[in-house]
């Protein structure tokens, strides 16, 4: 799996199926009566059913194979798809994995304790511990830090992945590849777009793909919308990240800057992994006009942001407007409620 690159790079294995489509959205842009609508099918990448954290997983993965572990170590919500993918990415380099499932949402029924991407966790065979502070991430990473010295004592060669804000943000890079291949894309069908609208949660995606954006010379604004946190709290975090991110990648501070950290949390709800009425209707939306199929903890909030921007007006009729379908959609099957709503229907 293991990919030789140039020294000053960091080490990175192939994961993700790349480049991923990029399409137009002619049915939905319609429906909404607003601007043109594309999508970046990062729900595409194919590892484990796809998702963004393929791309960031390729330059975790590459530190691991770099220090010869043997063990990815890793901790997320109970429906968690970098969890998921985390396990996927360690199989397919002949490692083994411990994920750990906080409680951070307030559901704890059958369906969303053992469905969707739980079931895929123990397809995958990852060993699997629970914690139950799902807010505190530096408790989180500490407990995996508590569970890597276990593995240690036991002659294994853990890797963790943490989650925390103080850990380099490894996985950004693979967001500046992004922001490249959309820029490449962009110039192969000749489409400026005017804006770019992605999910934004420990927020390597969203300041990874600004940078790269940036590095490849496009201007466009980069809206992130919010599914954990809140505007001013997330806009402090990207910003953090994105220097981080350009100095891990070896591009100036100047890349790109905090003028150019948009954050919107009007559809943030009552918080990360709740269902809202807007994100249902984003479900039923980017389903029913494009078979775009969306998650109710990321894509659908991402979705219901796109469509509120839309009908606020912050989009002229002739812009293009780039929505980031970062995956996720194994999720759907852990929510018990949409399963009822839909028996209802
Ligand atoms: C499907 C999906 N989209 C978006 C995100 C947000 O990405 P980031 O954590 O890099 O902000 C995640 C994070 O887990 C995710 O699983």
């Amino acid at each position: 799996m293991s990919q030789k690159q140039h020294p000053n790079l960091p080490p990175r294995v192939r994961l993700a199926h790349t480049p991923t489509p990029l399409e137009p959205l002619p049915y939905l842009s319609a429906r909404l009566d607003g601007p043109n609508l594309f999508v970046k099918r990062d729900d595409c990448t194919g590892l484990a059913m796809g998702g963004n954290k393929a791309r960031q997983l390729e330059y975790y993965l590459g530190q691991a194979v770099a220090q010869s572990a043997d063990t990815i170590l890793i901790t997320g919500a109970v429906q968690s798809n970098f969890v998921r993918q985390a396990a996927a990415a360690a199989r397919k380099c002949g490692m083994d994995c411990h994920i750990q499932l906080e409680d951070r949402v307030p559901h704890n029924d059958a369906t969303y304790m053992g469905s969707g991407n739980v079931l895929l966790d123990h397809l995958l065979g990852a060993t699997i511990h629970t914690f139950p502070e799902g807010e505190d991430e530096a408790a989180a990473d500490a407990n995996l830090e508590a569970i890597a010295d276990t593995l240690r004592t036991q002659g294994r060669r853990p890797y963790v992945i943490h989650l925390g804000i103080d850990h380099p943000p490894w996985g950004g890079l693979g967001y500046i590849d992004a922001g490249r291949e959309i820029a490449q894309q962009a110039q192969t069908m000749d489409i400026d777009f005017n804006a770019v609208v992605v999910a934004t949660g420990s927020g390597l995606t969203h300041a990874g793909l600004l940078a790269g954006l940036r590095a490849a010379g496009q201007r466009v604004p980069v809206y992130g919308v919010c599914v954990r946190r809140d505007a001013v709290q997330q806009k402090a975090r990207i910003e953090r990240r994105l220097g981080e991110i350009l100095d891990l990648a070896g591009l100036s501070r100047d890349t790109a800057t905090a003028q150019d950290v948009h954050v919107e949390d009007t559809w943030l709800g009552p918080g990360y992994g709740r269902m809202t009425d807007e994100i249902r209707e984003a479900l039923d939306l980017g389903a029913g006009t494009e078979a775009l199929i969306l998650d109710p903890v990321y894509t659908g909030k991402v979705m219901a942001g796109l469509i509120g921007m839309v009908r606020r007006g912050d989009f002229k009729k002739t812009d293009n407007v780039l929505f980031v379908h970062t995956g996720g959609s194994p999720a759907l099957f852990g929510y018990e409620e949409l399963n009822k709503a839909v028996a209802r229907d």
